[in-house]
């Protein structure tokens, strides 16, 4: 364990801060990383090291880390009109303005939004958008809430009774109503000899058993990322959503996409369910929705939810739900120029420019005899290590390897993410080719450093 001078940052971290989503052993071992500033897609920490910041922040840091219309966008709005909430009736020109602009980007003719904070949050309300619509409507027992093993819809209780990763059971939760069905990530869960289309058949038919073991009345909706991010950048098996989107149709069920890490184009299209080629009922948006600078989530509701949660509040006079930041006005003013700066610079065209590059270079990666699987699509990307490629058998839990080889890329000036046994990478749009090809030949000597040492 290092020791860190008491008035050092490290120190004063270690004694101050509750790290959340932090590996404990890493952190004693190597001290937190103590970022003050960025440049391009670099961020620089408090000893003047500069790290490429492979992981875009959270996903979400798409122009990278000091755009300055952003900044000024933001400032104007500060002289302009500092905050504001959306209650009562009231509420600021840039909450319109960029509700009008969701929709024109969304894939709906009309609809409605409705902001958060969070992507946590978006979630959380979209179920309360759901349970209050069968609600009031006459249908209360209409509450359950499918969604997928290892899929990532936040952290407040409701969001993270959606997620299926298994820390939840650490909290106690799911909450009641929350259901699970299969991941349809086919190199992992395949069976022996099983095609991919029989493998999507199977998670269909799957879904399908557990909305009649369920009973499909008491089912409120099924809510899905295109890709799922957290769970191990996990591309959806092929003609995966054409093959469920039926089922949840037959029983009238909602269907409704996490796009919080894969909207504004993170796919290679505006929307990830574009890019797999379905219409959700409606869209959670965040992350990049600010690029990051501002915290903000929305729902986009489609016209036809958004008429039924119309509905449901005229009949009892008021949508009983916001939180006091919701369509904060700066948020609104950053969100309407990032997506202006996206639109202008092309920036989705840039993801698929940079996609070829992105995707070959990950590939040269999982020849490496350690990386099982390297998958991902458009800017997002995992790599997979195993301890056999034969068999696909991980290594063992304590092995640590993803945090080794992520620690190792710390030393080497870059920053990815280990996730369970994969190194996940999700650069920003605006990543050089250049900078895409310094980041993988980092990543290649950094893993060639951990799997020399392992042995
Ligand atoms: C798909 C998805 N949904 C929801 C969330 C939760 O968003 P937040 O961390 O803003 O609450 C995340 C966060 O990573 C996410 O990836």
């Amino acid at each position: 364990m290092p020791t860190f001078a008491p008035n050092s940052w490290e120190a004063r971290a270690e004694r101050s801060v509750m790290f959340g989503f932090t590996d404990l052993p890493s952190l004693h071992e190597r001290g937190p990383l103590i970022i003050t500033h960025g440049t391009g897609v670099h961020v620089h920490d408090v000893h003047g090291r500069r790290f490429l910041d492979a992981n875009s922040g959270l996903w979400n840091m798409i122009l990278g880390f000091d755009n300055r219309e952003l900044a000024e966008a933001a400032k104007a709005q500060y002289d302009r009109f500092p905050g504001y909430h959306a209650f009562f009736g009231r509420i600021s020109d840039q909450a319109v303005a960029l509700s009008e602009k969701l929709i024109e980007v969304s894939p709906y003719d009309e609809g409605k939004v409705f902001f958060t904070n969070s992507g946590s949050e978006a979630n959380d309300t979209m179920v309360k958008m759901l349970w209050f619509i069968n609600t009031v409507m006459g249908e209360p027992r209409r509450r359950k809430i499918i969604t997928r093993l290892y899929g990532y819809h936040g952290v407040t209780a409701v969001s993270a009774s959606m997620t299926g990763k298994p820390y939840n059971k650490w909290f106690g939760l799911p909450l009641a109503d929350f259901r699970l069905t299969s991941c349809p990530h086919w190199w992992r869960f395949g069976l022996p000899g099983e095609t991919e289309a029989a493998f999507t058949a199977r998670m269909a038919r799957q879904l399908e058993e557990l909305i009649e073991l369920e009973g499909p009345e008491t089912v409120a909706g099924f809510v899905a990322e295109p890709v799922m991010g957290a769970g191990g950048v996990i591309v959806p098996s092929q003609g995966y959503f054409q093959a469920i989107q039926p089922v949840l149709r037959k029983y009238g069920i909602p269907l409704i996409s996490d796009e919080v890490i894969c909207g504004f184009g993170r796919t290679g299209t505006m929307w990830g369910a574009t890019t797999y080629g379905f219409v959700p009922d409606a869209i959670i948006a965040s992350k990049a929705i600010t690029a990051g600078y501002f915290p903000m989530g929305a729902i986009i509701l489609g016209g036809a939810l958004a008429e039924k949660l119309q509905a449901a509040s005229e009949k009892i006079e008021e949508f009983v739900h916001g939180f006091t930041a919701s369509g904060h006005p700066v948020g609104c003013a950053i969100a309407l120029k990032a997506i202006e700066i996206n639109e202008r610079d092309r920036l989705i065209d840039r993801v698929n420019a940079l996609a070829p590059r992105f995707h070959a270079r990950m590939a040269r990666l999982a020849e490496h005899e350690n990386i099982g699987e390297a998958r991902g699509i458009g800017l997002m990307g995992a790599l997979e290590m195993v301890a056999d490629k034969a068999t696909k058998a991980p290594f063992p839990a304590a092995a640590a390897v993803s945090e080794k080889v992520a620690n190792r890329c710390i030393d080497n000036g870059l920053i990815c993410r280990p996730l369970g046994q994969a190194i996940v990478l999700c650069p920003p749009f605006v990543t050089t080719e250049a900078e895409i090809d310094w980041l993988f030949d980092t990543l290649e000597t950094s893993v060639g450093e951990v799997f020399s040492e392992i042995g």
